[in-house]
């Protein structure tokens, strides 16, 4: 009892400024009128330089605007923000822009981040972003994005954590309080946006906003879940996406909204629109016409509307038709107000001019930079140790346009980047290898686009002259992230034409592969002796890829996305269901094709190291326990290499039988770990109701009975094994 006593205590200051809050805002909304009231909900577009359009003043000074997206700098929104400030009610603008993964210190892409499976990582580098961000006076970033992607061919596949639901969720959870902190008032904090709700990453056939027709239940099971992690976290707002789901676009979809996110997950913040989202309700023929486009958003529960105008232009004759009433348009205001208020800007409406555009980049946010592209770099393929360079390599050809290209290392979404200070793996190689006491000529080779300066003939005679050879191949940036769907994920122009030519020399050649998603490598992955996806690295590509292509570090990172032989095999995913006829090689009547097999080129969860490490003596704490019991899996994690190296030892587990089909894995822990020569760890899981708990056929979360296997292991395929029961 005393402990209640005090945890109310406790709580009691947070509980009295939640009222109060609360009554401030009643207080405002009595006091506004209906277009005060619509231009809370309006959301309008600064240029891409961040400028803000003339007209935009005199909306803000009649308090007719709420936000805007892309406005940033200092100067530029306290300018805005005054002219709001001097509106009849003084209600600050909140000021959102597309944080994705830095904001001038870019970091590597989601995915490449979500490949360091270090949560650690993955928070320091939002908060950073959010650092960086609050200096140029944005205070909302529309991240981090948390769509589930199973299919490469889409191009947004780069801006989430990949297949897996677990990774993604825990992804989730590390980004939001890196951006939000816990108070996302505090200088540095920003508010997150967990986007886009829900289900856009499973567009078919992987073209960009598409339809998607995805169940109940894998809603439950596989695409939620990441979003709600993020409003656990605390997540201030939402983004409705683009996509028809079900039949239903999302931003007109009321269930989605009102139902699961503001009702059966009680979310208090607010929920913005995809940009002109609303008004592509038309397009996609769920609304009659513009009104009825805003008539359905507004009753879907989408508070704020990104870009078009037709809350503002259409709300005033709805509410005359009674088609949507004041209180729904209270409760947007009021949802918007809130994060208004816990973001700070009543108290703290002005950004600070504490740093210089220019210092905004800081050592400090680079070092943290290169360490996380290190963290990200995923080595597919080392045969003969061929990576790291050794000491007896005196000359190296370094080729491919991607390795001299400062705009394609941030890839897509790199937020208020300048391109020049990007460091180019021609320059951090060209520096490490004058270090090492070797020379490094670069030969452009082949790009992404094929183009009349490719010359494959001079990189292969430069390639003759040389102790080893590193390519850099892949896709330009512009191939990759929003709008940029593949039908065919090879690599573009002729740049395999240029790794097989310089394999053919005989020289080792390293292929560095950067992409913003697994590209179909089959002659590469059998030819070329070295493989490393390196992702988009960021800002500090070149001296990342430097320190690992010269072994200071050793690559750890693991895939989070299931590398695929084909485009044909694709939706291709480890956490697949079992069949009633599941592959046998020499039984056709089973799961497979007639052309090709199963099996992916590399697996969920795959990576190599310079190292090598034993997972091993594998324990239970108990062999069965009841459906409410926790369960402790141990394993020893050694290296018994001969180099300092990353291991991410990862559990998976799989339910025989329940009242629906399970997968055959499911990833429910990981943990990455560093040593020494020789040292070993032992790693400790827990298993307990969230992470045995599934939907069942009712489509209720519960634990079932039944025997579980569960595994350990360095990806999604081996490990050490084991089993236990959950009695009923
Ligand atoms: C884009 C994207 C969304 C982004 C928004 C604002 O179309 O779908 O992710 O945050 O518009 O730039």
């Amino acid at each position: 009892m005393r402990f209640l006593m005090l945890a109310i205590l406790a709580l009691a200051p947070c509980a009295r400024a939640a009222d109060n809050t609360e009554k401030k805002i009643s207080e405002l909304i009595g006091k506004m009128t209906l277009e005060e009231k619509l231009g809370q909900l309006q959301q309008l577009d600064g240029s891409a330089e961040g400028d803000v359009p003339q007209d935009y003043y005199a909306l803000a000074e009649k308090g007719l605007l709420g936000s805007t997206l892309n406005v940033r700098g200092v100067k530029r929104v306290n300018e805005l923000q005054r002219a709001a400030m001097r509106s009849r009610l003084h209600i600050p603008l909140i000021f959102g822009f597309d944080v994705i993964h830095g904001y001038r210190t870019i970091f590597p892409v989601p995915l490449g981040e979500a490949a360091s499976f270090d949560t650690d990582n993955a928070r320091e580098a939002a908060s950073i972003a959010a650092d960086e961000a609050y200096a140029a006076g944005v205070r909302w970033t529309f991240a981090p994005m948390v769509d589930i992607a199973r299919d490469p061919r889409w191009g947004r596949i780069v801006e989430g954590s990949g297949e897996d639901t677990y990774l993604g969720s825990q992804m989730a959870r590390a980004r939001v309080l890196g951006f939000q902190g816990t108070d996302y008032s505090a200088p540095g904090k920003i508010a997150a946006c967990a986007k886009h709700w829900a289900g856009y990453g499973a567009a078919e056939g992987g073209r960009d906003y598409n339809t998607t027709n995805i169940s109940e239940r894998n809603l439950d099971e596989y695409y939620f879940p990441p979003f709600k992690a993020a409003v656990d976290a605390g997540v201030a707002t939402f983004m409705s996406a683009f996509n028809d789901l079900n039949g239903i676009p999302c931003t007109g979809n009321e269930w989605l909204i009102r139902g699961v996110l503001k009702s059966s997950w009680s979310f208090e913040g607010f929920v913005v629109s995809d940009y002109n989202a609303v008004k592509e309700l038309v397009n996609h023929g769920l609304a009659a016409d513009e009104a009825d486009a805003a008539r359905l958003g507004i009753t879907a529960g989408v508070d704020m509307e990104m870009v078009s105008r037709l809350y503002n232009n259409h709300a005033p004759e709805l509410l005359k038709k009674g088609l949507i009433t004041e209180a729904q348009i209270d409760e947007a205001v009021r949802r918007i107000l809130r994060v208004k208020f816990r973001a700070g800007l009543f108290e703290n409406p002005y950004a600070e001019q504490k740093l210089e555009d220019s210092e905004i980049l800081t050592s400090e946010h680079t070092m943290a930079a290169k360490f996380a592209a290190e963290k990200s770099f995923v080595l597919l393929k080392n045969d003969g140790g061929t990576l790291p360079v050794r000491d007896g390599v005196k000359h190296i050809l370094l080729a491919g346009a991607l390795a001299d290209d400062q705009e394609a290392v941030t890839g897509s979404w790199n937020g208020d980047v300048r391109t020049r200070d990007s460091i180019t793996i021609r320059k951090g190689l060209g520096e490490a290898a004058k270090d090492a006491g070797a020379e490094l000529t670069y030969v452009r080779g082949a790009g992404p686009a094929a183009s009349d300066t490719d010359n494959i003939t001079e990189a292969v005679e430069a390639a003759r002259n040389s102790d080893m050879v590193i390519a850099v191949v892949g896709e330009q940036q512009t191939m990759s992230g929003e709008a940029s769907s593949r039908a065919d994920i090879s690599l573009p122009g002729r740049q395999l034409e240029l790794v097989k030519a310089l394999v053919s020399t005989g020289k080792p050649v390293a292929v560095l592969l950067m992409t913003g998603r697994p590209v179909i490598i089959n002659w590469l992955a059998e030819h070329a002796p070295a493989v490393m996806e390196i992702w988009y690295p960021g800002t500090m590509a070149g001296r990342a890829v430097a320190d690992v292509v010269f072994g200071k570090v050793s690559p750890g990172g693991k895939l989070p996305v299931t590398w695929p032989l084909s485009e044909g095999q694709i939706p291709l995913y480890y956490n697949h269901k079992n069949t009633g006829r599941p592959f046998e090689a020499d039984n056709k009547y089973t799961s497979k094709y007639l052309d090709i097999t199963n099996a992916p080129q590399y697996p969920f969860g795959y990576g190599l190291s310079y190292s090598t490490f034993t997972i091993s003596d594998m324990k239970l704490s108990a062999d069965r326990i009841s459906k409410k019991g926790n369960l402790t899996v141990t394993v020893n994690v050694r290296n018994t290499g001969d180099v300092k190296a990353d291991e991410v030892a990862q559990l998976y587990i799989h339910k025989h039988s329940g009242s629906v089909t399970r997968p055959v894995r499911e990833l429910k822990g990981f943990k990455r770990v560093t040593l020494d020569p020789g040292e070993m760890q032992t790693v400790q899981f827990t298993l307990g109701p969230n992470e045995l708990g599934f939907y069942g056929k009712d489509l209720k979360f519960a634990v079932e009975p039944g025997d579980f296997d569960v595994w350990v292991g360095t990806s999604s395929e081996g490990g050490n094994e084991s089993s236990f029961t959950v009695l009923p």
